[in-house]
């Protein structure tokens, strides 16, 4: 972040005051709104033999997330979040991970169909100091996927502090499409989270409730209160929920249709004209804002409607009715026009028929997935490579959670019976599932086959995912058999 830059921002009214923090200068007083940062595009490296090579470093910092004040942060390459990774399909790309972090982390690519062992889950953890180096080969369509730690037990609090990333996805079928795609300019990335802070300034850990920390500041791209600066009449927000707990109900508020382009695993087939969008931890969508010259209108969060069997009062304590600024979109006087949205996007295959047999089930309740918390030493099931599943998904509780799988993109066959509305009716990593609902989602395991390294499924509310809501599955050759390394004594973190 470009403290020095705050300081004409701050506006002119009162005397700037020295930060021993070495931001150059701020006022005391609110100056306003910032501009929304944007994530750097991280620097990569191409060599001989072709394969892009990318650094990430996990550090200690400080981040002036509200204006005028210094919050201690951790981030990648920077005091907050990190640089935004980008490849092509087909591309090899090698990362190496640097952790200078006080305390051991990972790395997980959410969303990314990597081998099991480059995945970044708990059980690839780099130690104080240490290095990590995956590297695989890009297989699978542009897409909006992301990156954050995954330290069994400590996911939240790493998160919370400020590790995470996007990881764009590029292909040939998105680049011929008409779709806003400068980065930075009319295709922006956004990550929107909520924080609590102390008097001075500090990220409030304190945690009461069942639903993870809950926040009541909206910090979108590290910081609170931002805008942005719109020259097009339309713009792409990459929209990703990296909240620990909080869900979020996306509106414009004057309630202008916006297209809805892509969820986790790439654009849709066609675009879904909506005019609100729910958004579970670790959720994406992209959606294409219609915005005319002059104008400034908001994004805002509403209370959250899909509330299946919740009841109300628990429904307040998780944030259910809470609204929010999101963020204002300020248009220019003269805006530069952009294509319409194509009326077609992308072909998406289907996986299996709805109401074929489903090869497992699994019950969400408490912090248990299957009456089980995560164990570390377990695997919970194997699939076969190659092969697909269908599997049945049902929040069997009175809490809101959802459903992350990693290595795949899934499809969701049916909501209640039902197939699913179409704004659901594409890729998907991570999936909402309210109490008292039913899901049947279509997966197809390929390339990866590792007797050894498991792949996680779990809540993606941050709290339930460390509380033990989480599962692990090898992918097996025909024919392998599991061969699991065995860990140590696991400690359950703040279980
Ligand atoms: Cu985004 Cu297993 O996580
Ligand atoms: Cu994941
Ligand atoms: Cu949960």
């Amino acid at each position: 972040m470009i403290c020095s830059r705050r300081g004409f921002l701050a506006g002119l009214a009162a005397a700037p005051i020295a930060l021993s923090v070495g931001c150059a200068a701020t006022r005391s007083g609110d100056p306003g709104p910032r501009p929304l940062p944007i994530p750097p595009l991280a620097p990569a490296s191409v060599g001989p033999d072709g394969i892009r090579r990318f650094r990430l470093r996990a550090l200690r910092g400080t981040a002036e997330i509200l204006p005028g004040k210094s919050t201690p942060t951790w981030g990648y390459n920077g005091a907050i979040l990190g640089p935004t990774l980008r490849a092509r399909r087909g591309e090899t790309v090698a990362v190496t991970v640097e952790n200078a972090l006080p305390e051991a982390t990972t790395v997980h690519w959410h969303g990314m169909h990597v081998p099991a062992s480059m995945d970044g889950g708990p059980h690839q953890t780099i130690a104080p100091g240490g290095i990590w180096e995956p590297s695989w080969t890009v297989e699978q369509q542009a897409a909006t996927l992301w990156y954050h730690p995954h330290p069994h037990g400590a996911t939240e609090k790493h998160v919370h502090r400020g590790l995470s990333g996007f990881f764009l996805i590029d292909d040939e079928s998105a680049d011929a499409l008409e779709l806003p795609k400068t980065y930075g300019v009319d295709d922006i990335p956004l990550v929107i989270q909520d924080r609590r802070f102390t008097a001075d300034g500090a990220l409030d850990e304190s945690d009461p409730s069942n639903i993870g920390l809950l926040g009541d500041t909206i910090v979108t791209n590290g910081i609170a209160g931002a805008y942005l600066d719109v020259r097009t009449t339309r713009v792409r927000l990459r929209i990703l929920n990296g909240s620990s707990g909080r869900l979020y109900n996306l509106a414009l508020a004057d309630d202008r249709e916006f297209e809805l382009v892509a969820t986790d695993g790439g654009l849709l087939s066609r675009p879904v004209a909506a005019r609100t969008v729910h958004l579970s931890p670790g959720e994406r969508v992209e959606i294409v804002v219609p915005v005319a010259a002059g104008e400034n209108v908001m994004l805002r969060s509403l209370p959250i409607q899909d509330r299946g069997t919740l009841e109300a009062d628990l429904a307040r304590g998780f944030g259910f009715d809470d609204s929010f600024d999101i963020l204002e979109l300020r248009a220019a006087r003269t805006l530069r026009a952009s294509a319409a949205v194509p009326d077609s996007l992308v072909a998406i295959a289907p996986i299996a028929a709805p109401g074929g047999p489903v090869d497992r089930s699994f019950d969400l309740q408490w912090f248990q997935i299957n009456q089980q918390r995560m164990d570390m030493n377990r695997i919970d099931f194997t699939v076969q490579v190659d092969t697909a599943e269908i599997w049945s998904v049902r929040n069997a509780d009175n809490w809101p959670h959802n459903f992350h799988v990693h290595d795949v993109q899934f499809l969701i066959l049916e909501i209640n019976g039902a197939p699913p509305p179409s704004e659901l009716s594409g890729w998907k990593d991570t999936v909402y599932t309210p109490p008292g609902t039913n899901l049947t989602l279509a997966l197809r395991f390929t390339h990866h086959a590792d007797p050894t390294n498991p792949y996680m499924y779990h809540c993606h509310l941050l709290l339930h995912e460390d509380r033990g809501m989480m599962g692990q599955f090898l992918v097996l050759a025909p024919g392998q058999q599991p061969a699991p390394r065995q860990m140590g004594a696991m400690t359950h973190g703040h279980g």
